[in-house]
């Protein structure tokens, strides 16, 4: 076997290793808030059109939290992990771990992942907030995955959720159009098949094009050369055409090479769950890569891009149309601020 990429892990699922345990995604659940910001309501709020956005990114409508009701990270987390438990039959007492990726959570201290746990019934579960912005999920569920592989955990919940409507700026249509807020949960579980699990996956990230994509948290944040009179504070600033650049390149490099490392074959993947970030985007890295549509999940036109929320939304609502199931094969793929990117290939 040729050495792995720098950063390319290689699982033992179906390896069948003596005595080695397995990982099984016991259950998944998802929560978006019922607010929806459609293309027309933004028509009326800025300059653009729903011609515009349909055809550049293929979003339609997104879903937003209502601070007045109570929504927030906090909650549709909770929300999203409740159903993942009931999904998986576990008691939530059962969870040694939580992780959860976001970079839109209440507070930095205490963590949302803190918070969560106690609101689901977690007992002392250990838990913690993963900032890997859109690809918070994907790196929750490697380290949750090697946690459970190696011995250390048992039941670990993985939770992605963004409320991105509390960081836009409803002025700047480059990025308002863009985003929206969900969560989506998936609870681990060891089992003592080892052909259950990831067989290759990967974390990497770039932090000297962190500038790109950012959430400054005061002026201080704004890099050499901002223009301070269009950035502003506590909205995520972006370079739509850098960041496209970068996720179409990476989104097909990740792809092959934890394919390469899995020495399988695109066709072989019975699912592609990918961050939403950009239909044009997702159609591209599809058809490069010859994938079927019924084998390459978007649901972007009725969420926007929901950052670590995107993934595990995906998921879950391909588990209840009854796709993903126990013995496929299924690639997680995202990427996003840092810029970071992280890929997963599963035998569910
Ligand atoms: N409505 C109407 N016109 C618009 C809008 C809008 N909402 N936004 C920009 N325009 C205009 C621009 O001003 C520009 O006009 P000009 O030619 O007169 O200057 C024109 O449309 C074209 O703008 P571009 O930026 O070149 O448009 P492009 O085709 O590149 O699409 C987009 C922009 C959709 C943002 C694209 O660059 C993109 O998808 N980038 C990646 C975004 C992304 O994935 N971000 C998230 C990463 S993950 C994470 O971690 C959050």
């Amino acid at each position: 076997m040729a050495a792995p990429a720098r950063g390319m892990a290689v699982g033992v699922a179906g390896a069948g290793a003596a005595g080695a345990r397995g990982v099984r995604i016991a259950g998944t659940g998802r929560h978006a808030p019922e607010g929806r910001l459609t293309n027309a309501d933004l028509e009326k709020m800025m300059d653009t059109s729903d011609e515009w956005i349909v055809q550049r990114t293929g979003i339609r409508e997104r879903r937003v939290c209502d601070p007045t009701k109570g929504e927030s990270t906090t909650e549709i987390c909770t929300l999203a992990l409740k159903k993942a438990l009931a999904d998986a039959r576990m008691d939530p007492k059962e969870l040694d771990l939580l992780i959860l990726g976001t970079v839109t959570g209440e507070m930095t201290c205490p963590s949302t992942a803190c918070r969560v746990a106690a609101a689901v019934g977690a007992g002392d579960a250990g838990a913690f907030d993963l900032m890997a912005a859109c690809s918070g999920f994907v790196y929750g569920l490697n380290i949750a995955h090697d946690l459970i592989r190696a011995g250390s955990y048992r039941n670990v919940a993985v939770v992605g959720c963004d409320v991105m409507s509390k960081v836009m700026d409803y002025e700047n249509r480059n990025v308002a159009v863009l985003f929206g807020d969900a969560a989506g949960a998936a609870v681990l579980r060891a089992t003592d098949d080892p052909g259950k699990g990831m067989i290759a996956g990967t974390m990497r990230a770039d932090g000297s094009k962190w500038q790109e994509l950012y959430l400054p948290q005061a002026e201080r944040d704004f890099p050499p050369g901002a223009d301070r009179t269009a950035v502003k504070v506590d909205a995520l600033q972006m370079n739509g055409r850098e960041v496209y650049k970068f996720a179409v390149g990476t989104f097909s490099r990740v792809i092959e090479q934890t394919l390469d490392r899995a020495g399988v074959k695109a066709s072989d993947v019975d699912m592609f769950v990918c961050h939403q970030s950009n239909a044009r985007m997702l159609e591209s890295a599809r058809d490069r890569f010859g994938v079927p549509p019924e084998k390459f999940y978007i649901n972007i036109d009725r969420y926007g891009n929901c950052s670590a929320g995107s993934v595990p939304v995906c998921l879950d609502e391909l588990r209840e149309q009854g796709r993903c199931r126990e013995g496929e094969l299924v690639m997680f793929v995202a990427f996003g601020g840092g810029l970071t990117w992280a890929a997963s290939l599963w035998r569910l």
